[in-house]
């Protein structure tokens, strides 16, 4: 494996790259869920694990081997997220469905490959254990974080943020709590044009305070014990 040169040159990158949806309130929202091309087709594909071994090695540059990402939200968690979710979100992207400049040009079919590629990868990360100590917010609201979920998010990412994954409803328990904020004030102002337009209208009333108290809620709740790491787990992978 070419791993570790990979690794650096996309570090690299990354570090230049690093910046927030540059422009997108001039570009028209796209349709949350328009489907076609790869994300109908990759799900019907059986993933080649190992060659979603080898496609995860660039994404390991930033979201990190284990696919843990990073407390101070810069790259999220992507272990255990739902393999639909995560064909959606990739394919979203190659599209420019949602912007995502640092990562675009490292998802395209040209460095990873098709949409059995996309299957591939997506199957691979769908496994990962996930963070079992992933970044949380203050935690000075959480009653109210408890109320606001309950009565603004379980019809669509469930009880306890385990999501939907035949709706494309992500997984949001146990992710990074900053990165969890940017995408919800994201979503609410109409930065991430691929988000689901009931959300933006079932959250356009909240406050930055609300949004602070539901998303330290969310990031404190516990995935199923089985989808869930042990402290320090390196991924034997990428020895
Ligand atoms: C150069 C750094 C970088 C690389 C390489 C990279 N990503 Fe990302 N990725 C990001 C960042 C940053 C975000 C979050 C962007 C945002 O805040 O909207 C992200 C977001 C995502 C998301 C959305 C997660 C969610 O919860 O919605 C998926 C899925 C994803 N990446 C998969 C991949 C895959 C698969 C690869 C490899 C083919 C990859 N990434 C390579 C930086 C990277
Ligand atoms: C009508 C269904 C619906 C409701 C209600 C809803 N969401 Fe969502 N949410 C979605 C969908 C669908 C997505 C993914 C959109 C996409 O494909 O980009 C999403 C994405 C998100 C994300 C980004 C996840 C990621 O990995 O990038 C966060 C955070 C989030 N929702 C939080 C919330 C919270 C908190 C509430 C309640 C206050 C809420 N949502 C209410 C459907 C909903």
């Amino acid at each position: 494996m070419s791993g570790m040169k990979i690794f650096a040159a996309v570090a690299m990158a990354a570090a230049i790259g690093l910046a927030g949806p540059a422009g997108a309130a001039d570009k028209k929202s796209a349709e949350w869920n328009k489907g076609g091309g790869e994300q109908d087709e990759a799900p019907h594909l059986t993933p080649d694990l190992e060659n979603g071994l080898e496609v995860y090695e660039v994404c390991a540059a930033c979201h990190l081997p284990e696919g843990w990402g990073k407390p101070d939200g810069t790259f999220p968690q992507l272990a255990g997220q739902h393999f639909k979710v995560i064909i959606k979100q990739l394919a979203d992207i190659r599209a420019q469905n949602r912007d995502n400049p640092t990562m675009y040009p490292f998802a395209l079919p040209k460095s990873i490959g098709g949409a059995q590629a996309i299957a591939d990868v997506s199957g691979y990360i769908a496994k990962l254990p996930m963070n079992p100590e992933p970044g949380v917010g203050p935690g000075t609201d959480l009653e109210l974080g408890a109320k606001l979920y309950k009565e603004n998010c379980v019809r669509c990412h469930g009880e306890n943020g385990e999501g939907i994954a035949d709706k494309y409803y992500p997984r949001i328990q146990g992710q990074h709590f900053k990165y969890l904020v940017r995408q919800f004030e994201w979503i609410r102002d109409g930065k991430r044009r691929n988000a689901n337009p009931d959300m933006v209208k079932q959250i356009a009333g909240f406050s930055d305070k609300d949004m602070v108290a539901v998303m330290d809620f969310v990031s404190r709740q516990k995935p199923p014990k089985e989808l869930v790491g042990e402290p320090g787990w390196e991924n034997p992978d990428f020895d």
